[in-house]
């Protein structure tokens, strides 16, 4: 298995270029089922879960190509042949949930493995579910299976969602396109990836109106045509890569990247201390002499800060001046990078969903171990501004969600390579 070997203290400059967004391919990828002509994805990132949705795809017998040659993704669903989403891969990645909602409104059946567990907290899909009831599917759980039929075809409804969930909303939103008359959605996530869904959708003839605030319309049409959309920046990718010299000093400029995307993230970032200055083509973050000031940061769904990027900013916490909070609201469990910082020097106490962060003035290399995707890389950017050499191990967890991140961070001046087992 790879790892990366960080090597602390070099000050950061130049540009980093912002991919487009995982999450937000992961959604739109899946709309492909909705229609019988092309989808063309454009500025799709190089990733493997996206290799992973691909072959999720491809197994109910739709036609993806693209992905290895370059940043278009051509997908087509003319003839599927299979409406049923298997175990094997669907373990692999939560986001095969999102096919469920397309094949039910296409083909009025379809059969999807449950996701189960992973390692930051139960992560149900009964949100997923009790939305397509409102549409009218018949949804029986078997053989952790979901097993769903819509036999007159789907029908507009109202969803009202007990908590906001950015999954179930996509698949609710993908749903509607095609059902009978007229679907409302309440309490939606309002994430960017939503939009950029909608924008999507729209492309291909669905008429979508609110998306971006917490109550979405969607009035069924008939078909779905084909169509041809960029992928929204990923802002994960941005907020993580802007961190980068705010940890370590120096000044990064990360094209593609806007404020509109991450303003609470930006705020909390301006607040310890940090500039971020909106560029033609970007972000600038830089960083002059002194540590960061500690800050306060409560995870929450869009537009409030996002929890993939709380292991990230708590990085940059760890050597910060004074005593910083952590408020993780949206997952259980998600603060198993604190015990690997904690190796690296960091003093953390974590206390259910809160964790206490107390600065200090340099962390110190150490071998750990990453456990999921945003953990991986908050231990690559502490890494960063480490005494000594990291060495960051399993960073499979990585690869699905950062693209080539040792060449991008080493574009700007870290020293940061891969070791790849044979
Ligand atoms: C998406 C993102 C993930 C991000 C998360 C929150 C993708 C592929 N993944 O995940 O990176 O961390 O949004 O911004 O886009 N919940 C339920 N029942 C459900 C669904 C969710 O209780 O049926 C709960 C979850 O356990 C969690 C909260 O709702 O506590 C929010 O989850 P949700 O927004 O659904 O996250 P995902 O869509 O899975």
């Amino acid at each position: 298995m790879d790892s990366i070997v960080v090597t602390g203290g070099a000050e950061l400059s130049g540009q980093i270029p912002i991919a487009g967004a995982k999450n937000a391919c992961l959604t739109l990828m899946p709309a492909t089922l909705l229609s019988e002509e092309p989808l063309t994805l454009t500025n799709a990132p190089r990733l493997s879960d996206i290799a992973t949705m691909t072959a999720l795809l491809r197994s109910l017998g739709a036609e993806v190509t693209g992905l290895q040659e370059g940043r278009v993704l051509s997908m087509s669903s003319h003839a599927l042949d299979n409406h049923v989403a298997d175990y094997d891969i669907v373990r692999k990645m939560r986001a095969s949930i999102l096919v469920l909602g397309p094949l039910l409104a296409r083909d009025g059946h379809a059969i999807v493995s449950l996701p189960g567990g992973c390692a930051i907290g139960a992560r149900p899909v009964d949100l997923h579910l009790t939305a397509l009831e409102a549409l009218g599917a018949e949804l029986d759980l078997r053989d952790g299976y979901v097993h769903a039929k819509a036999p007159g075809g789907l029908k507009g409804g109202r969803v009202t969602f007990s908590k906001v969930s950015v999954g179930a909303t996509e698949n609710v939103l993908m749903a509607a396109t095609l059902a009978r008359g007229t679907t409302v959605i309440e309490n939606a996530a309002r994430e960017p990836e939503i939009a950029d869904l909608a924008r999507c959708l729209r492309r291909m003839g669905a008429q979508i109106d609110g998306e971006g605030t917490g109550t979405i319309t969607v009035e069924g049409v008939e078909r779905l045509s084909g169509a041809t959309h960029p992928v929204v920046p990923d802002r994960i990718e941005l907020g993580t890569y802007m961190l980068a010299p705010a940890i370590c000093g120096g000044s990064v400029e990360c094209l593609g990247g806007r404020i509109e995307l991450i303003a609470a993230f930006c705020e909390r970032l301006e607040a310890a201390g940090i500039s971020v200055e909106e560029t033609e083509r970007g972000l600038r973050v830089s960083r002059g002499n002194g540590r960061a000031r500690a800050v306060d940061v409560t995870t929450e769904p869009f537009p409030g800060f996002p929890t993939d990027l709380q292991a990230q900013m708590m990085a940059l916490l760890c050597t910060a001046e004074g005593t910083s909070t952590l408020h993780e609201t949206i997952f259980e469990n998600r603060f198993m990078h604190a015990p690997e910082l904690i190796r690296m020097g960091a003093r953390i106490e974590v206390s259910g969903g809160t964790a206490v962060v107390h600065g200090v003035e340099r962390l110190k290399g150490a071998p750990v171990m990453a456990t999921d995707l945003r953990a991986s890389v908050s231990l690559i950017l502490a890494g960063l501004a480490a005494e000594g050499d990291t060495v960051v191990n399993r960073v499979y967890h990585l690869d699905r969600g950062y693209e080539q991140v040792e060449d991008k961070l080493g574009a700007v001046g870290a020293r940061v390579e891969r070791i790849t087992e044979r």
